[in-house]
């Protein structure tokens, strides 16, 4: 099985991308999760997409969420809702033919420094992910709060959090097979 991991943070020290790391450590046998890069790409716009077409960074991406197996998003919550960067990747890959989210499985976490874990944008991601008819992993849901006290040296030392991570993989194993 092979599994794309996206993170809604660009940040170098992301707890996001954190959460990606510890999914790595926590995969079962026989799944190879690889973090995709989203850093770079304009802003989307229709008068550039009718000049130059949809940005190679993008149809890149788009190739590798159709040879996945499915998708894993980490995302942190700005503003109670979707970063810009993550939800403008989102946008430009809703532009080509045959969506690539279509039927996809698509396992969602979230890492914040407030209480609510991510909890609202993760509902938002839901809906978003929904319009392109996404196979959208239910629980468990993992809304990981107060994300600095739970990393050490860029590692997620918290053990539920882990524990919840394996079970997230599990269920998004079972989407697949
Ligand atoms: C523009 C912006 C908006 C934010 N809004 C929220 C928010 O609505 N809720 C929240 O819990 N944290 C919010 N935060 C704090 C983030 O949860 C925190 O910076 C987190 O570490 C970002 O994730 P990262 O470590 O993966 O970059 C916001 C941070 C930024 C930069």
């Amino acid at each position: 099985m092979n599994i794309l991991a996206i993170s809604g943070s660009l940040r170098k020290d992301s707890f996001n991308t954190g959460l990606l790391r510890a999914a790595i450590e926590e995969s079962p046998d026989g799944m190879d999760i690889t973090i995709a890069d989203i850093s770079g790409i304009p802003v989307y716009n229709g008068d550039e997409e009718t000049r130059d077409g949809v940005p190679a960074k993008i149809l890149q991406l788009v190739d590798d969420i159709r040879a996945a197996d499915g998708v894993l998003i980490a995302t942190p919550e700005y503003n109670f809702s979707i970063p810009g960067g993550l939800k403008n990747v989102i946008d430009w890959i809703s532009r080509v033919e045959n969506q690539p989210f279509a039927n996809k499985p698509v396992a969602i976490m979230g890492a914040a420094g407030g209480p609510l874990g991510t909890a609202r944008v993760q509902y938002e991601l839901r809906k978003v992910l929904g319009s392109q008819s996404a196979n959208i992993v239910h629980k468990p849901e993992i809304f990981v709060g107060g994300a600095s006290t739970k990393f050490n040296d860029g590692r997620l030392t918290d053990d539920i959090c882990r524990d919840l991570i394996g079970k997230l993989l599990a269920a998004l194993a079972a989407k697949i097979s």
